[in-house]
């Protein structure tokens, strides 16, 4: 947290000539030397000199609303001198001074706006409320310049604060964070962790994904058997789990309001809930006793809303959630119910009957409206996921929009309030890239870079007039159903601690966090992309100095093939304090690994390997490597699942491939599996292909014996999916041999 970043400020150290360095870049007016994330409304850097930051730097506050932005910014700095009150007496004496108060110059900044301005003896940080001044002690933060905090060669008394004036308020007031703790459970501590990464980006709502199949995460009093039950999962050494108490649902809450965030429970209904429906049979349509599941699915199992016992439940859940979270909205879920137990249950369809309901969809719209007005009345507005539009709710409920801007658009136009949360720019449980070496993350939807979640306008095309401000921000998803797939590689192992789990979610958060900060604060108008670029080279090294994981940009590469055949490679990376590290024998480089400064020549480029590493050595980027480079003339068949090279294939002697089709296979409908030879000296034969959902079941297949080669017969393969789920993994299993020899290459598409 802020640990590491005291620790250093503590020990201030800084060279002389960089103290110098730093006072003329502060006063050369340009604010290339200022990074702050996201970025500000307005700065203007001043003549003046700097102010000079040193462990004698007095806090004031001068109103109680102040004391507890002071005293973070006290945390930040490690500085203990805090005090109140400060403007009648001591401040005009203190020579220096960060003052932080509710007097403000500027109009309209909202409720949280700021201004910020640094004068050689004094730093003032002026907010009408108190979350302009935890965002002026954010910006306070981003000021103190990295190279001083990681420089540690020389011992110097102060650190430089560039002379400028900021006034800052955010474009969208909605900049949220989703993060599922259902499929997998973070410990309090890392709550705490995650909230002040988000603090750090000015983003201001947790929606914390306390509910899923695959755990119940909140303690709820009248129905222990919640947490007691469908909080964990497996069996034996397996057995998995853990919940948050109301107690520490309440210190959490309060930690966050401190930092200007909301917290916003999801309580999902009325599918998504197997967990509770372990718990307690009765809730699902069946009454059957299930087992909490340990491996990835949608339940189809959700709860019985024919019979009233049910409601009894939900209405008893919900009155002891809105007692724990002060924030105005309850997430309510709402997405991908499946009604195959409503359509053969008594309860549901009398009850659709007595209501007059024509389909199970106005069933959900029914259950929905009922919780919604139950909520009304508690001074509470439901959100939900897209699905949830056109279920009767009324305009008063929010929309959280996943599948298509369109649905926001409609939902806006109707008077609903929306938040953007589009699986294109905001589902950070993608990786940022098909790298192959990318920790396994969601892949059936395509990655999101950097790039694409920063170049993203959340607000959707056409929409215009008072509808507009219907459109409340975004919000950035990390689902957490990869735990379940990939056990072994994400989940923490027992007697490791929490590690491996924390730093997952942290590299997916990091950087794209930034990015969608920016997007929510910053006007679409004001942003740049080379700009952002720029000023997150320093970010990054924030993130380091903070103790966050996160993934960092590999190098950039320039190579030159020499006359003898080797190549001159030259490497740069401008993340600050960051160096470059290379092997040239194919194996993963590490900080220990070779230095690669200027230029180094190499006889063999495809064994090169570099990657970069930040100033303390703990975070790398991924390796440079070489990725499969399709043909032009063969992307007609479709997206590449896959490839067989030479020495792979025996001849007449079947072998089993397994290629990936994940996120390829991406709707309910037909698709086309092709093999193609590319060369070497045979065809390949073709023994039939097999559609594996979840690692488990085969769900479609086409077996017939086809062949590619010079000249190529049956090669295409036509498989239909019925079942698609969100999430789900579709590998494609096929059984190949060499005609002769075994000197055959190719590529296999899916379209
Ligand atoms: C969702 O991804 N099911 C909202
Ligand atoms: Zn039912």
């Amino acid at each position: 947290m802020i640990n590491k970043y005291t620790r250093i400020f503590k020990t201030i150290s800084l060279t002389v000539t960089l103290a110098i360095s730093l006072i003329t870049n502060g006063a050369d007016n340009s604010t290339d030397n200022i990074s702050i994330v996201p970025k500000p409304y307005e700065i203007t850097t001043l003549k003046t000199s700097p102010f000079k930051l040193t462990k004698k730097t007095r806090i004031c506050y001068s109103s109680m609303t102040a004391k507890a932005p002071a005293e973070l910014l006290a945390q930040y700095l490690n500085l203990s001198t805090v005090s109140y009150p400060s403007l009648k007496s001591s401040s005009k004496r203190v020579k220096n001074l960060i003052l932080l108060t509710n007097k403000v110059k500027t109009k309209n900044l909202g409720k949280e706006g700021y201004e910020l301005t640094v004068s050689p003896n004094k730093i003032t940080i002026a907010a009408p409320q108190i979350a302009g001044l935890i965002y002026g002690v954010q910006t306070m933060r981003q000021l103190v310049p990295v190279q001083a905090l990681i420089s540690n060669t020389k011992k110097h008394s102060f650190l430089p604060i560039p002379a400028v004036k900021i006034v800052d308020k955010p474009h969208y007031p909605w900049r949220g964070m989703m993060l599922d703790v259902s499929r997998y459970f973070f410990k309090k501590e890392f709550i705490l962790k995650y909230i002040d990464i988000m603090a750090m980006h000015k983003m201001n709502v947790l929606h914390w994904h306390l509910v899923d199949d695959a755990g119940w995460r909140i303690e709820i009093k009248k129905y222990p058997k919640l947490t007691k039950v469908g909080a964990f999962r497996g069996k034996g050494d397996q057995r998995y789990g853990g919940f948050y108490t109301q107690a520490e649902i309440k210190e959490i809450v309060k930690y966050a309001a401190k930092r200007n965030v909301q917290i916003m429970p999801e309580i999902e209904l009325p599918a998504h809930v197997l967990s509770a429906i372990v718990s307690y049979p009765n809730l699902c349509c069946t009454g059957k006793q299930m087992e909490m599941p340990v491996k990835h699915f949608i339940s189809k199992d959700i709860y019985c809303v024919g019979k009233e016992s049910t409601w009894i439940f939900l209405k008893n859940v919900l009155s002891e959630v809105c007692k724990l979270f002060p924030f105005e909205y309850i997430h309510i879920g709402g997405d991908e119910a499946k009604y195959n137990r409503w359509k053969k249950c008594p309860d549901c369809q009398k009850k659709m009957k007595e209501l007059g309901l024509k389909s199970e969809h106005q069933l959900q719209g029914w259950i929905t409206c009922r919780v919604e007005d139950f909520l009304q009345k508690k001074g509470k507005k439901i959100i939900g996921w897209d699905e949830i539009l056109g279920t009767g709710i009324s305009n008063k409920a929010g929309i959280m929009t996943w599948h298509r801007a369109n649905t926001a658009a409609k939902g806006a136009k109707r008077g609903n309030k929306v938040v953007m949360s589009l699986t294109s720019n905001a589902y950070f449980d993608t990786p940022e890239s098909s790298h192959p070496d990318e920790p396994p993350a969601a892949t059936w939807i395509p990655p999101i870079s950097l790039k694409k979640a920063y170049s993203w306008d959340p607000l959707p095309k056409g929409l215009n007039g008072d509808a507009v401000k219907n459109i409340l921000g975004a919000s950035g998803c990390i689902w957490a159903d990869q735990f379940l797939f990939h056990p072994n590689e994400l989940a923490d192992k027992k007697g490791e601690g929490t590690k491996r789990s924390e730093q997952y979610v942290e590299y997916l958060s990091l950087p794209r966090m930034a990015a969608l900060a920016e997007v929510t604060w910053t006007p679409e108008s004001e942003r740049n992309w080379d700009d952002f670029s720029r000023r997150m080279n320093t970010m990054f090294t924030r993130y380091s100095i903070a103790g966050y994981n996160f993934r960092m940009p590999m190098p950039k590469l320039k190579i030159k093939r020499n006359s003898d055949g080797s190549f001159d490679v030259t490497a740069t990376t401008s993340i600050i304090g960051a160096t470059i590290h290379y092997t040239t024998d194919g194996s993963l480089p590490t900080p220990a690994s070779k230095e690669l400064k200027g230029t180094v020549r190499v006889q063999n480029i495809n064994m090169l390997r570099v990657r970069a590493v930040s100033f303390d050595k703990k975070v790398m980027s991924l390796a440079t490597t070489n990725e499969i480079d399709v043909p032009r003339k063969l992307r007609k068949y479709g997206k590449i699942i896959g490839q067989w090279k030479r020495g792979e294939l025996a001849e007449k002697n079947e072998k089993e491939f397994i290629f990936d089709a994940t996120g390829k296979i991406n709707k309910n409908g037909k698709y086309t599996i092709t093999f193609v030879y590319t060369r070497g000296k045979s065809g390949i034969n073709i023994f039939g292909v097999e559609v594996i959902k979840n690692g488990r079941s085969v769900v479609a297949k086409d077996i017939h014996t086809g062949s590619t080669g010079k000249k190529s017969r049956g090669n295409k393969y036509e498989v239909s999916i019925n079942d698609y789920e969100t999430g789900a993994s579709f590998k494609i299993r096929a059984r190949l041999s060499c005609e002769i020899g075994n000197n055959s290459n190719g590529f296999v598409f899916i379209k």
